[in-house]
């Protein structure tokens, strides 16, 4: 298979005041299509900016990044956009959903920017993606009457309704308990492995990179290794093991 991205020698420096900040110093790793990779590092790292560079939500100063082969500096801002709405689904921390809004329509969002998609298309797809992260029976819920962890699949529907290649994730499980992470990663490793969605993970918990195939460790904006996991742990195992409590609500 081939590479869905590919960056050489990325770097992104920002200008703050009289200061250059160099958030990344010379980036260079590719992602096979159908990879499942976790980006980690401590805080400031690069991770964040990283992602968004990926993402097509900022641009490097310099250094190349092909995303599906295609050179993305070559590309003007509607071409950029129309690239990144079909091949990429951003997930957050916070899970940026619309208050007031159902499950339903805040998974059509995306749908809304696209020419051509009738109303019942929209409701159809969206349907479908609720389906995919298990919460079709919730569509008409608004985020205040669900749990943190069924906000973001919410999310996670959202970035799915595209039908994307390529999932980005940044700290996706970031505000979650134990629990609710290992159920959010279950569903990565599904989308990975049924729906051969190709995944960048970013997280600072190893047990989550656990669930990976492979991990890039970056500090102080610069890859310190690029390792491949050889034992790649099951998240369903993970959350079967855990200690059964009163407190929790499987859903
Ligand atoms: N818009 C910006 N303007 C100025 N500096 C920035 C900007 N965005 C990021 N930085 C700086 O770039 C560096 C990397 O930040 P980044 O957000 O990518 O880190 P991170 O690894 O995601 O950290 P965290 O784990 O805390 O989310 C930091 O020093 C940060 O202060
Ligand atoms: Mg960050």
């Amino acid at each position: 298979m081939g590479f869905i991205l590919e960056i050489k020698e990325l770097k992104r420096e920002f200008v703050v005041g009289s200061q250059i900040v160099r958030a990344l110093k010379g980036v260079s790793f590719s992602v096979e299509t159908g990879e499942f990779l976790t980006i980690m590092g401590s805080s400031g790292s690069g991770k964040s900016t990283m992602l968004n560079i990926l993402g097509c939500l900022d641009k490097a100063t310099s250094g190349e990044y092909l995303l599906d082969g295609v050179n993305v500096k070559q590309l003007d801002r509607d071409a950029l956009a129309t690239l990144r709405n079909k091949k990429i689904g951003f997930v957050f921390q916070a899970y940026n959903l619309l208050p007031r809004t159902s499950a339903l329509e805040n998974v059509e969002l995306p749908l809304l920017y696209q020419k051509g998609v009738s109303h019942k298309d929209r409701r159809d797809r969206a349907m479908t993606a609720l389906e995919q992260v298990k919460l079709a029976d919730r569509y008409d819920h608004t985020p205040s009457q669900l749990s943190g962890g069924q906000q973001q699949r919410v999310a996670i529907a959202r970035a799915l309704v595209n039908e994307p290649v390529m999932i980005l994730a940044d700290e996706a499980t970031g505000n979650l308990d134990t629990r609710t992470s290992y159920e959010i990663m279950t569903l990565m490793q599904e989308l990975n492995q049924d729906h051969k969605k190709t995944i960048v993970f970013v997280t600072h918990e190893p047990d989550i990179a656990a669930f990976s195939s492979r991990t890039v460790m970056l500090r102080d904006g610069i890859v310190q290794r690029d390792t491949p996991n050889a034992n790649i742990k099951s998240a369903r195992e993970a959350l079967n093991s855990l200690p059964v409590s009163d407190d929790y609500q499987i859903s």
